[in-house]
């Protein structure tokens, strides 16, 4: 069995490697802050920020079968891991993101697709807008000193149990809860997703079978009214009844598409018709198997349950924006 660094571990999909690698026999190393929970059982937490300067000079001696590293928007600590840790890992896997693509609205494209220009500067910075081109320069950080042994994750959406973002388990909570629910009413849009356990399962066998290489990683293409019939069939509560509005009608009401407040989540508009519907068959065919969306909205649904059902919410509409927005459309 392995020794495994995950540069991160506290929560979503880094948390559910550790977890997976855990459960695989590894051991497994997690270094954060800690702040934003607590490692997997049978992980050992390093207490870090990777924001001090020097951070991960402790592990400089070390060697490690494999390192994953989820860093959203901050190349020096992408870099710094790499210069603390990267000759002596076998196997480097960088969760990167499907935002590094320049062009979002054409579906069926693959990892050859143009990128977003990287940015290059040495800063940490929160500015979504900087998220994808930071994804693209950590990458090429990646590959540069890893080479053969680097694996790039870009991810699609990640979903099921903890996710922070709120988007798809708006919609087994609100199935769930039954009534008039307003939904999309744009069927056949591409969706695409994949189950954060499923991502995590896939990334830690490819870290033990050392696979190298980039990969759009997520679940088959489908679209959004086969996502959601799903959904509901897995939770919908028996008096659900699913009201779709056309786009236009939404956004007169001033709903939004794709997360936020007063949004629908997982809706997108015509420009983003790519997003959600990448080539995924290679990453299929080098291993990420996909659980029904079912299994998925289950989950997702235990996980809202704790959490409680009618708090705040980072995505989607609260039950009142929804009444008034169906009153306009009745
Ligand atoms: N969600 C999606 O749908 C989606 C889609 C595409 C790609 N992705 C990518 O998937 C990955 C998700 O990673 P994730 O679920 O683990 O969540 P995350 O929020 O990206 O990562 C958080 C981890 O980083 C640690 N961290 C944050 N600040 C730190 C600091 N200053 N020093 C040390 N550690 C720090 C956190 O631990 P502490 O706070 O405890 O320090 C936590 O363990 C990301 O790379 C994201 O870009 C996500």
């Amino acid at each position: 069995m392995g020794r495994w660094l995950v540069l991160g571990g506290t929560r979503f999909l880094s948390r559910a490697v550790a977890a997976t690698a855990v459960a695989r026999g590894h051991e497994v190393v997690c270094a954060a802050r800690g702040t934003s929970g607590a490692v997997p059982d049978g992980a050992k937490l390093l207490v870090v920020d990777r924001d001090a300067p020097g951070a991960l000079e402790p592990l400089r001696d070390e060697a490690f079968d494999a390192v994953v590293d989820v860093a959203r928007m901050a190349l020096p600590w992408v870099r710094s891991a790499l210069v603390a840790v990267g000759a002596n890992t076998a196997h480097w896997t960088f969760v990167s993101s499907i935002s590094v693509y320049a062009d979002s609205s054409t579906p069926g494209h693959g990892v050859g697709d143009t990128l977003v220009e990287p940015r290059t500067e040495e800063t940490i910075t929160d500015d979504e807008a900087a998220y994808g081109p930071v994804k693209v320069a950590s990458e090429t950080a990646v590959r540069e000193v890893a080479g053969e042994r680097a694996l790039i994750v870009r991810a699609g959406l990640i979903c099921g149990p903890d996710d922070l973002t709120d988007r798809f388990g708006y919609w087994p909570n609100r199935f769930a809860r039954g009534g008039r629910a307003l939904t999309p009413g744009d069927p056949g849009q591409p969706a695409q997703i994949v189950d954060v356990r499923d991502l995590a399962d896939w990334i830690v066998r490819s870290g033990e079978e050392h696979l190298g290489g980039t990969f759009d990683a997520s679940g088959p293409r489908s679209t959004l009214g086969a996502v959601l019939d799903e959904v509901a069939d897995a939770v919908g509560a028996a008096d659900l009844e699913r009201v779709p509005a056309a786009p236009e009608a939404l956004t007169a009401a001033g709903v939004q598409p794709w997360a936020g407040p007063r949004s629908l989540p997982l809706w997108l508009p015509a420009s983003h018709a790519g997003m959600l519907a990448r080539d995924t068959a290679p990453a299929a065919a080098a291993g990420l198997h996909c659980r029904p969306i079912a299994d998925t909205a289950r989950a997702a649904l235990a996980h809202e349950r704790t959490l409680g059902p009618d708090r705040p919410r980072r995505a989607g509409v609260t039950p009142a924006e929804e009444s008034e927005i169906l009153r306009r459309f009745s």
